[in-house]
């Protein structure tokens, strides 16, 4: 027999701050290979038009469904409600501004991330539309593009105790797009460049190393491995430069 599932859904509206944020239940049946994509749709079009979410590929691309499910940061449109309990709480992800219910601005957060870890290529060199295409070793190409992989959902920082207490941490998913450039032959900064960007607390070293990252990624970055690969150059990095600077002051 079907089953009758019940969804405890955050709602709050930050514009108007007087009502207060509250969890509100909602009822309905459950149907073969449901997922919440499903669940949330048919929420809004049959018992409550201002239900906010967001969906647009609805196939775990877009990283825009991004929410915590039973607690856990993950993606709303793979979720099948049958690995799901009868009664399951849908809360927004933390960290991000909230546009409303579970609803939030992922878009702000990322591009300031990426300002910041100045994630493009940084090179003298002029390009030419006329020159041949340069190949790249296909090892570093397949680490370049495991790392290109981040479809932006805020999951790996939702989940992070650093992130959730200190908004300026750029979270695994800054840390992962570092490593993406770290990798790029083509990205002429120096590890002590590099430090600048991203060997402090609001970065890597910021990083408590409990993995709740690697395990929320719903794309399966390798994200301990970015982390170790990041932190290590940063820490040598860190090191020479400590060794100079007496040497500077001499
Ligand atoms: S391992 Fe680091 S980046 Fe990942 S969740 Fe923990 S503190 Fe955050
Ligand atoms: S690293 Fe993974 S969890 Fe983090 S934003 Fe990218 S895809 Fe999402
Ligand atoms: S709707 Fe695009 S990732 Fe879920």
């Amino acid at each position: 027999m079907a089953r009758e599932l019940t969804f405890r859904i955050f709602r709050f509206n930050p514009d108007q701050p007087d009502v207060k944020p509250r969890l509100q239940d909602y009822r309905l049946t459950e149907e073969p290979g449901m997922t919440l994509f499903v669940v949330l749709n048919k929420l809004r079009e049959e018992q409550d038009p201002s239900l906010r979410f967001d969906f647009v590929c609805r196939a775990a691309i877009c990283g825009s469904c991004g929410m915590l499910v039973n607690g856990r940061p993950t993606l709303a449109c793979k979720t099948l409600t049958k690995d799901l309990p009868a009664v399951t709480t849908l809360m927004p992800l933390p960290v991000f501004k909230l546009l409303g219910d579970l609803s939030v601005d992922t878009g702000v957060w990322f591009r300031e991330m990426s300002l910041r870890t100045e994630a493009w290529i940084h090179t003298d060199q002029v390009f030419d539309p006329n020159a041949e295409e340069e190949r790249m070793d296909n090892a570093v190409a397949l680490q370049i593009y495991e790392a290109e992989r981040c479809i932006e959902c805020g999951c790996c920082i939702g989940g992070c105790a650093t992130a959730n207490i200190k908004p300026e941490f750029i979270g695994a998913a800054g840390v992962n797009r570092v490593a993406r450039f770290m990798l790029d032959p083509r990205d002429k900064r120096s590890d002590a460049e590099y430090f600048e960007v991203v060997g402090t607390e609001e970065g890597v070293f910021g990083c408590v190393g409990l993995m709740a990252c690697d395990d929320n990624c719903p794309v399966g970055i390798p994200l301990r491995d970015q982390l170790a690969y990041v932190r290590r150059k940063m820490a040598a990095a860190g090191w020479k430069l400590r060794r100079r600077a007496p040497a500077a002051r001499a």
